[in-house]
């Protein structure tokens, strides 16, 4: 029986196709090291006790019919406020709108700036933008990043497709990679922006938008500094849609609140949009963040919290793969910046495994992997990279520290049956 052309023709997540080894892995009794998920144990990263406990209130106080289009006032305001205090930016309330979680807004993005066939940049590896920009009928101009840059694009990639597309989506820290823009990388990105846009404006050319992921932005480690193009360029700001949200900085995926804002014509359109498809936050879960923003001392001491127990494994995880290059196997890793992702990298093309067979695909390292040293992780092909791409995204939001040795003892075991 068919469905639409569309509904045939979307992709199967190939984490989903990962995540269904594991499951099998498990079901035979083994244990894995399931490092493939963009998401949080919740019972070794709980959300904040503060974020909880609002929550339930709010059900308690009955906030549980329809909530504004937009987004619960007391919410937007509180988020207009933390934008200001937490990162210099001046929105007001009516320039954010509220979703559940920030996938319906990027969603609402997409179909908001562009046409059918409009075109659409994105850095590959990247997270789900093949997906909108399929699911918004558009086209996309891929850009593959290289690994001597952090896997961020440079204005030299985007350069040469400026005249040509009508929408950047950006991220910032990305998911795969934990990296992030340098001041100066970003900088080059929005003036070629600014100066497209100059262009168009002169021919009254619907203007070249960009959308900026900054999902991950708070759980930067070390000397990393989180940047965004409207406080490096403020002409970016009739131009640049941000996406925001709880999910990540307070591990709080499934509460599914989320924040877009930028220029208030589209944010407006953007309501509009998913008013029809109902993708609002919960009500409840609303009125509880905006309470739980305000408060600054448990905001900050929850933050210490997170990205000290984040950076600590993504040290511990980065240590162990220079250990295993020192040692001369084919190994590597970028050095972390943010978020939950370390960039590994298994060079194993071509190696005989102990029955003589030759790994020839990276889906049959990744398989290699999964088998021998019960490590799960998602090769970047996942991300939308050609398949032959040797590296590998490794989260840790569900590991365990004590884990960690046991889980290089057996990687260390399995690189060194190759030959
Ligand atoms: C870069 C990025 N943006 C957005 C999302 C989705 O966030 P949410 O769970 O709030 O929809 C994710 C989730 O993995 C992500 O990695």
């Amino acid at each position: 029986m068919k469905t639409s052309t569309l509904a045939e023709g979307l992709k199967g997540s190939e984490i989903i196709k990962i995540a269904g080894e594991v499951n099998a892995l498990k079901a035979q009794g083994e244990v894995v090291y399931n490092q493939t998920i963009g998401d949080f144990d919740s019972s070794i990263f709980p959300i904040p006790k503060e974020l909880k406990s609002a929550i339930v209130d709010a059900y308690n106080d009955d906030q549980t019919n329809y909530p504004q289009a937009n987004g619960m006032q007391p919410l937007r305001e509180s988020v207009s406020n933390y934008l200001s205090r937490r990162l210099g930016l001046d929105y007001a309330s009516d320039e954010i709108l509220i979703s559940g979680g920030a996938r319906p807004l990027i969603y609402a993005i997409y179909q908001t700036v562009l046409d059918v066939n409009d075109k659409v940049l994105y850095p590959v590896p990247s997270w789900n933008n093949d997906a909108y920009t399929y699911l918004a009928r558009n086209r996309a101009v891929v850009v593959e990043t290289k690994a001597e840059n952090k896997f961020m694009p440079t204005a030299d990639d985007i350069k040469p497709h400026i005249q040509d597309v009508n929408l950047i989506a950006l991220c910032s820290p990305l998911n795969p990679t934990g990296t992030t823009f340098t001041k100066n990388g970003l900088l080059e990105v929005c003036e070629l922006v600014v100066k497209e846009n100059k262009r168009r404006a002169s021919l009254d050319l619907k203007p070249l938008y960009v959308l900026y992921d900054q999902i991950y932005w708070q759980l930067t480690y070390n000397e990393t500094k989180h940047y965004n193009p409207v406080e490096l360029l403020a002409e970016m700001r009739d131009y640049t849609i941000f996406v925001d949200g709880i999910s990540k900085v307070f591990a709080a995926t499934g509460v599914r609140v989320g924040w877009a804002f930028g220029p208030k014509h589209v944010i407006d359109k953007m309501k509009a949009m998913l008013s029809h498809i109902g993708a609002w936050s919960p009500k409840a879960e609303q009125m509880a963040t905006a309470k739980y923003l305000k408060n600054d001392v448990a905001v900050s001491t929850y933050l210490t919290h997170i990205k000290s127990e984040l950076s600590f494994r993504l040290v511990e995880f980065y240590k162990g793969f220079t250990s295993l290059k020192a040692k001369g196997y084919n190994v590597n890793a970028i050095e972390p910046e943010a978020a939950l992702y370390l960039t590994v990298q298994f060079d194993l093309i071509g190696k005989k495994t102990p029955s003589r067979e030759e790994l020839t695909t990276i889906k049959e390292v990744t398989s290699y992997l999964l088998n021998e040293a019960k490590l799960a992780i998602v090769p970047f092909y996942a991300f939308g990279t050609s398949r032959d791409s040797n590296w590998f995204r490794l989260s840790v939001g569900t590991s365990k520290k004590e884990e960690i040795s046991t889980i290089f003892e057996l990687l260390e075991n399995a690189l060194r049956k190759l030959s």
